[in-house]
């Protein structure tokens, strides 16, 4: 099974990416299934009904998120639909809307994708995400056709590197998103987990983490808050992983980072 993974999408300028370089991305490395981050989907914050809908019309399979999943109410209402493709964190209180856990069927295998969010230097009082996981692995199986790949939001790189060792050889992959930046750590670990720190952002590239960037300095230098405003147009660094999963063990056989640029 071959799963491509678009880490953080960021507003108008992502989304518009992701619409032209996924028919590429097919044909290149064929994926099974297409997952992609989307808590910054709507700029930069949270999915609406329509953002949404444009990832379900580019075949997006499973839509994971994150902190920023909050943020609009449209979005909110999604996690609840019957048969929603948008996962929040699955460490979030189970009062919340949504699930952090969905299994989809392609052909005779099946994907099961869970969500977590890390809990160092984020401020949601969340519950432990390694405690959260064992109760979850317990219910879902693991090779035999079956894959299981988890995304990992988080800040903190200790806190996913520990995930990644604690899930080594329980899960097919563990990636790491919400730094909007890239880490060059992509392995695969001892037990056939394939592992990345952080798979990075699709937005704009002269920004600060897909934000306009002259404000985010501006906001450093004076230590006032600023508005974020998302570039509508422009360069764009695309960064999404290929992983490559053993059909009879659900290990990782290859992992890749694939990074381009696109003009918006
Ligand atoms: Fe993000
Ligand atoms: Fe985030």
């Amino acid at each position: 099974m071959t799963i491509l993974f678009f880490g953080d999408i960021i507003g108008k300028i992502g989304r518009e990416a992701v619409r032209k370089v996924l028919p590429d991305l097919r044909r290149t490395f064929q994926p099974d299934a297409v997952i992609a981050n989307v808590e910054n989907l709507a700029h930069g914050k949270g999915v609406t009904d329509s953002t949404y809908q444009e990832m379900l019309d580019m075949g997006v399979d499973v839509m994971t998120s994150g902190n920023h999943i909050w943020k609009q109410k449209q979005g909110v209402a999604i996690l609840d639909r019957r048969d929603s493709k948008l996962l929040r964190p699955a460490n979030y209180p189970p009062t919340n809307p949504g699930t952090g856990v969905k299994t989809i069927e392609i052909g005779t295998k099946r994907l099961s994708v869970v969500n977590l969010q890390g809990r160092v230097f984020m401020h949601e009082q969340i519950d432990d995400p390694f405690q959260v996981i064992d109760r979850i692995l317990e219910t879902l199986p693991l090779g035999d056709r079956s894959a299981i790949f988890v995304d990992m939001h988080a800040e903190a790189t200790s806190e996913k590197v520990a995930l990644g060792w604690y899930l080594d050889g329980r899960v097919s992959t563990v990636v790491g998103t919400h730094t909007h930046v890239p880490t060059a750590d992509a392995w695969i670990m001892p037990g056939g987990t394939g592992y990345i720190t952080d798979v990075g952002m699709t937005g704009s590239r002269d920004s600060v983490i897909g934000v306009e960037k002259n404000a985010i300095i501006r906001s450093f230098k004076t230590s006032v808050p600023v508005a974020h405003e998302i570039p509508e147009h422009g360069e764009v660094t695309v960064n999404a992983l290929v992983a490559r999963i053993d059909d009879a063990s659900g290990k990782t056989k290859t992992i890749q980072l694939h990074q381009q640029l696109t003009n918006v």
